[in-house]
């Protein structure tokens, strides 16, 4: 056989499960693509339901079932719950589900988030975005980490945060302000869990997108709320000769942290940004 035929058949992630929220849309839904492609099976929840506070639309029961599709023609299982990570008992139901069908979870990603910016702005935005956004991602981990320690064989958390996560940008308004707190405090999860889990080799780490065009950042509602907000439509853009990143980009960081390439990357921000944050 000629050498340039020889592909490699393992994945990077075969023999491994993942646990991934906002898994229906967006960014969740790439990260769940990308590890089935490498061969991990997935637990995957999505609200499915729209938030009264967000101006753009959440993902629905049909794409939860687009995504099951997906991971079964890539010849991988698994199990898919409708949860909200505000519910930390649903939440741990869909977890437990995920745990009884597979045995072991290996991986979680803490992903689905908001960014409730409002025309009308009202102090619900705020609150919101720190419930789903950094509530959420502790009960996401909260939820996890039990059987991960038992189990002894190590694990990867990752935490999808936001270049707003590490540089003081997001506007004035309530939503904005929540977002950039609430990515902001992923980072303070994100090192205090990797130096609580690291005696059982369980790996924590942060990534941090700039614009990623998901709903959260090309529907109409929101391009016209940064159009309007001098200090969100004059950030300064990307280093790098690129808008927006695609999904894949972020995935792609996730996929890594998750797999045994990183076995000693922990308690680190990654920024997947282009350089917009060097920039500025
Ligand atoms: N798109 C970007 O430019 C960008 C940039 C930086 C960071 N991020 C972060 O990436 C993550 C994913 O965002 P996205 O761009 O894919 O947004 P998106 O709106 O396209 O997708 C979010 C997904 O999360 C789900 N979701 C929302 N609230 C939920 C809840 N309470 N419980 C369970 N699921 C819920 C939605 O139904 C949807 O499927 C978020 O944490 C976001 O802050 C996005």
């Amino acid at each position: 056989m000629p050498y340039e035929n020889a592909r490699p058949t393992r994945g990077r992630l075969d023999g491994k499960v993942a646990f991934v929220t906002g898994a229906a849309g967006g960014l969740g839904r790439s990260h769940v693509r990308r590890m089935a492609e490498e061969g991990a099976d997935l637990v995957i929840v999505d609200i499915c339901r729209s938030v009264d506070s967000v101006p753009y639309a959440q993902s629905t029961p049909e794409d939860l079932v687009e995504v099951v599709e997906e991971v079964r023609a890539l010849g991988r299982r698994v199990v898919a719950r409708q949860a909200d990570v505000r519910d930390r008992d649903a939440l741990q139901e869909a977890y437990d589900a995920g745990l009884a069908e597979f045995g072991q979870i290996h991986i979680v990603v803490a992903n689905a988030g908001i960014a409730p910016l409002l025309w009308e702005d009202r102090l619900e935005a705020w609150h919101d975005a720190i419930d789903v956004n950094l509530t959420g991602t502790f009960h996401t981990i909260e939820v996890s980490i039990r059987s991960m320690v038992a189990a002894g064989d190590g694990g990867s958390i990752v935490i999808v945060s936001s270049t707003a996560g590490l540089v003081g940008i997001g506007g004035s308004s309530n939503g904005g302000l929540g977002y950039a707190a609430s990515k902001h405090g992923q980072v303070g999860l994100m090192r205090t869990y990797a130096n609580n889990l690291a005696p059982y080799s369980i790996r924590v780490n942060s990534v941090h997108p700039t614009g990623v065009a998901t709903r959260m950042v090309a529907d109409p509602a929101m391009v016209a709320f940064v159009a309007r907000d001098p200090r969100l439509s004059g950030q300064a853009p990307n280093a790098l000769p690129v808008g927006t990143i695609a999904a894949t980009d972020v995935s792609n960081a996730v996929l890594w942290l998750a797999s045994d390439e990183a076995r000693y990357i922990t308690g680190v921000a990654l920024p997947v940004d282009a350089g917009f944050i060097n920039r500025r």
